[in-house]
């Protein structure tokens, strides 16, 4: 997609989780966009291709494990460093447990992981990026949370609870960073055919498309990686100057439906 007009030229950005997913094609739509881009993973392989994809002159690949706060401070000192600053920190790696129906099956040990990448990761990407945006006095932070942050039964209880974990740190931060002029927000989109949904999923990513197609309150459109992408790059950018502290649902109503009233049925020939 070309870009009419470049509206994060000359900033710079440091994603986790940027070797796939919606974090790759962030990647990919922000430098298009004019930014310079640092991304942060532990799929070196997989990240070093994006930034050959993206160009070697505008982007870096740094691995970065987001549990381990060593190396989310070199990520970030590895921004400021080689691009001299750091403007905008998208906390996006995310991972998911194994799905078992009765909580008494689930492990301590996945629960923790979940949260360990998912929550903590989010808390020291946060850190890391206030650490340098503080003295700057401007920036903008975005996390990666789920539809989950806001409804119950959708997924696994860590991969729920760390996504509400992501919105209640979102807010704290908005209110800690305004002062400073940083803004914080997180995103929370439907079911996408990404990796990390095959794998959980146990299904192509067609039938992922479909299976979230069917459970979906927007008919007639599949969510794709791209349309979180657009919108975490609106919420980056200065068109969102005054946003902060909000949590952005891309799901198409989902999450807002209890569709057990059954209220709006139309008729099947209309
Ligand atoms: N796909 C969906 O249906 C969906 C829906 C809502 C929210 N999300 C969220 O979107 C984000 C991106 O997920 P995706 O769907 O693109 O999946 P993905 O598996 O394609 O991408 C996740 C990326 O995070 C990286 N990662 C995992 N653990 C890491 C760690 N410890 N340190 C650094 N990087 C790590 C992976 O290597 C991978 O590149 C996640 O936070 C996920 O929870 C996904």
């Amino acid at each position: 997609m070309a870009a009419t007009s470049k509206r994060l030229e000359g900033k710079v950005v440091l994603i986790t989780g940027a070797a796939s997913g919606i974090g790759e094609c962030s990647a990919k739509l922000f430098a298009e966009h004019g930014a310079k881009i640092v991304i942060a993973d532990i799929q070196d392989q997989l990240g070093q291709a994006v930034c050959e994809a993206i160009g070697l002159s505008n982007s870096i690949y740094v691995h970065c494990n987001v549990t381990n706060e060593e190396d989310v401070k070199n990520a970030v000192d590895t921004a400021v460093d080689i691009f001299g600053k750091l403007d905008i920190m998208f906390n996006n790696a995310g991972i998911m447990d194994p799905y078992k129906e009765r909580v008494i099956d689930n492990e301590k040990s996945d629960f923790e992981r979940v949260l360990s990448v998912n929550v903590t990761g989010v808390f020291l990407g946060m850190k890391h990026a206030a650490r340098v945006m503080v003295p700057a006095r401007s920036g903008s932070i975005l996390s990666m949370a789920s539809s989950a942050s806001n409804i119950g039964g959708a997924t696994t209880h860590a991969y729920t609870c760390a996504k509400h974990d992501v919105t209640g740190l979102t807010k704290n931060l908005a209110v800690e960073l305004g002062q400073f002029g940083i803004r914080v927000n997180c995103l929370s989109p439907h079911a996408i055919a990404t990796q990390m949904a095959t794998s959980f999923l146990r299904m192509d990513m067609e039938s992922v498309e479909s299976m979230a197609n069917l459970h979906a309150n927007l008919k007639g459109v599949t969510l794709k990686t791209d349309d979180v992408a657009k919108a975490a790059l609106f919420l980056v950018s200065d068109e969102a100057k005054y946003i902060s502290g909000h949590n952005l649902f891309i799901d198409g109503g989902f999450s807002i439906v209890n569709p057990s009233f059954n209220l709006f049925q139309y008729p099947k020939n209309i």
